[in-house]
């Protein structure tokens, strides 16, 4: 049984929509490291999951007109149809809206409640719903999310607080201490220059305004901020704090891989609520780079997302794993391209490895009759290849403890190449010629041991492509020469194998054919709008039917009066003509409640309800804002009856 334990988790992602090929890398990434790890004989569990409440994935339901519940069991089939095509291994796939997350959480709530960490307050100031992030007025200049650039939104609601500033202290000299805790150690530096040194600000950690979160269990008005709901899915996936068997034997967690936008999330509130709920840090927070299109962010709204599936059905899933830990240093962003994938498939894959198994395997069968022979002539160049390949394990461990997924595979092609150059050194066809049996042997031999070798090294980071090798070059069924165990000697391959003939593992993809036909798609793509007389978007731009979508009509005022210790808010009522509607908005500073009455203003009509400090709104007034603080609402040129439509 393995003795040391290795925990590892992904970021739970949001099922507000599919994924994209960012989102794979953290988790190709995460599930190399859990093979690796166990390939070396250790007791690992990876947890991956899908992070289900908020303001935002609420929105999306009720946009696509589905229950928020639905809405999330669909995508998140979807989402763990993905990770079966990339031959995810994950140990567990929390779900936050599960009983046993959510009751976990209402009791780690309690808990903080009742040891004084939380308290009640109102909570006045931005909001990054996309984010779901809290901002204030100074960090959001231009009232634009920090982060993602989104246009924020005001709030003001009653909420609970947790005391972030009780622990900074702490945090801070944790941090000081731990080397490791946040790498890679840039984005330490981020965390303590940006946010620890000019102080921590107290946390809202709950909502009153929407319903699709955990409830608290004893204020009903409130569900839990879903940073706070989504942090915990770390330990209370592994049972905490009702059924710790689990939690005893893998927390803390050895790494926790995440984005670079995240990093705040996981090196400041996630250690401080486990300070206060007393349990020991994750050993390491890892903040790995972006993967960027040529043109920039990979975003939905940008419309310029790369769809893993259809990658995976053309390339194959090992082939989009190897090129997302290859081509970018983890840490750093890189660039995803067609061009630099198939670049990848075919100088690495076909080239490199795919030539050196095929090479070996023709020789074999035109030299040595489909038999590997018996190693017993030594010669020149031998040690080295030997060498190498018995270093490159070791190597490669000590690369893959610092994440470095991209150098520990360069490092195995460095083994590869070293191969490929032997077939040349020892020129297998003259010695053929030339009747040298015994030599002719070893160096066969030695070219088939190199690629088990190579093979087995492989597991982690392509679990597909070892099976195709080990069928070819006879070993299929042999599983002591596939183990970590196996490559730690040289010769443990057994003479008077039979091997299969070779057949090409990765086939060269023509770069220009493949862009050829990607354009002639488009093209026709595009032909196909012009028929249909679509014009093509540009980023931010909308066509007339998302335009009407937006159910705007004449709203005339009835009442209006001010929402109590909420300087800015009036609760409105206004009449639609057969329908009356109860809206919140922030023009108190530029409007009496008494100059309202009997107004025509333009009013949205179709937007989802939300509770606004606990009062239900249903709608929007539309006013103008010059953005020094002055609000006007739209009026109408001329009368018209209330309900009227507007287009
Ligand atoms: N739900 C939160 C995480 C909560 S963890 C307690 C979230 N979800 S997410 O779906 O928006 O993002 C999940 C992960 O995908 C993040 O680590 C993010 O960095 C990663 N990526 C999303 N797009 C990416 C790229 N284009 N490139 C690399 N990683 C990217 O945040």
């Amino acid at each position: 049984m393995p003795s040391k334990t290795f925990y590892i988790t992904t970021p739970i992602y949001y099922p507000s929509d599919k994924l994209h090929i960012g989102h794979c890398y953290t988790t190709v990434a995460a599930d190399a490291m859990a093979r690796f790890k166990r390939l070396t004989g250790h007791d690992v569990w990876f947890l991956t999951g899908t992070d289900e409440h908020g303001q935002k994935i609420e929105r999306r339901a009720l946009e696509s007109g589905k229950s928020p519940q639905v809405f999330v069991d669909e995508i998140v089939d979807w989402i763990k149809d993905l990770w079966k095509i990339l031959d995810i291994s994950y140990d567990d796939f929390i779900r936050t809206t599960e009983k046993r997350h959510q009751e976990a959480v209402q009791a780690i709530f309690q808990k903080l409640y009742e040891q004084g960490d939380i308290y009640k307050d109102n909570y006045e100031g931005l909001y990054c719903t996309p984010c779901e992030s809290f901002w204030a007025e100074r960090q959001a200049k231009d009232k634009k999310c920090p982060d993602c650039g989104t246009e924020v939104e005001v709030v003001a609601e009653e909420s609970y607080f947790f005391k972030m500033s009780k622990y900074a202290d702490r945090l801070y000299q944790h941090i000081m201490e731990h080397e490791e805790f946040i790498q890679p150690s840039s984005r330490k530096n981020e965390m303590i220059n940006n946010f620890l040194k000019p102080g921590l600000e107290e946390l809202c950690v709950s909502r009153t305004s929407f319903d699709w979160g955990v409830p608290v269990t004893f204020d009903k008005d409130h569900v839990v901020y879903v940073w706070l709901d989504a942090l915990t899915n770390y330990i209370t996936a592994l049972g905490y704090p009702h059924n710790p068997d689990k939690f005893d034997k893998y927390w803390p967690a050895d790494v926790q891989l995440i984005g670079k936008e995240i990093v705040r999330f996981h090196t400041i509130y996630w250690p401080i609520f486990l300070m206060a709920l007393d349990i020991p840090l994750p050993k390491q927070v890892f903040g790995h780079g972006w993967l960027l299109l040529e043109e920039g962010k990979m975003s939905k709204t940008r419309g310029n997302v790369i769809d893993p599936q259809v990658l995976v059905d053309q390339y194959g899933s090992d082939a989009i794993r190897y090129f997302l830990l290859r081509e970018i240093p983890f840490g750093s962003d890189g660039t995803f391209s067609p061009e630099a994938l198939i670049q990848r498939i075919n100088y690495d894959l076909a080239n490199d490895l795919g030539n050196l198994l095929h090479r070996t395997l023709n020789m074999i069968h035109k030299f040595a009759g489909g038999v590997i022979g018996e190693p017993i002539e030594e010669g020149e160049y031998d040690r080295e290849l030997k060498e190498l390949a018995l270093a490159t394990p070791k190597e490669m461990e000590k690369l893959m403890d610092q994440l470095q997924f991209s150098c520990a595979l360069a490092e195995l092609w460095k083994l590869i190449g070293r191969a490929n150059k032997y077939i040349d050194e020892t020129a297998p066809w003259a010695l053929n010629r030339e009747g040298k049996r015994f030599r002719l042997n070893t160096v066969l031999y030695n070219f088939v041991e190199t690629i088990r070798i190579v093979s087995v090294l492989l597991q982690p980071f392509m679990p597909r492509t070892p099976q195709r090798i080990w069928s070819q070059i006879g070993i299929e069924n042999q599983e002591e020469l596939h183990t970590w165990e196996s490559v730690k000697s040289w010769g443990l391959l057994k003479p008077n194998t039979r091997v299969e003939k070779p057949e090409a593992i990765y086939p060269r993809i023509d770069v220009e054919k493949e862009v050829e036909k990607k354009t002639e798609k488009k093209e026709k793509k595009k032909e196909k709008n012009k028929d249909k007389g679509e014009k093509q978007l540009t980023g931010n731009e909308i066509n007339i039917d998302e335009f009407a979508k937006v159910d705007l009509r004449v709203a005339e005022i009835i009442e209006a009066e001010k929402v109590q210790d909420a300087d800015k808010l009036l609760k409105i009522k206004v009449s639609l003509g057969d329908e009356e509607r109860q809206v919140v908005a922030g023009i108190a500073l530029s409007y009496s409640p008494e100059e309202l009455k009997g107004k025509k203003v333009l009013f949205a009509a179709n937007l989802a309800p939300v509770k606004i400090r606990g009062v239900r709104s249903q709608g929007m007034l539309l006013a103008a804002d010059d953005g020094k603080g002055k609000i006007v609402l739209t009026g109408l040129d001329g009368d018209i009856a209330p309900g009227s439509r507007v287009r």
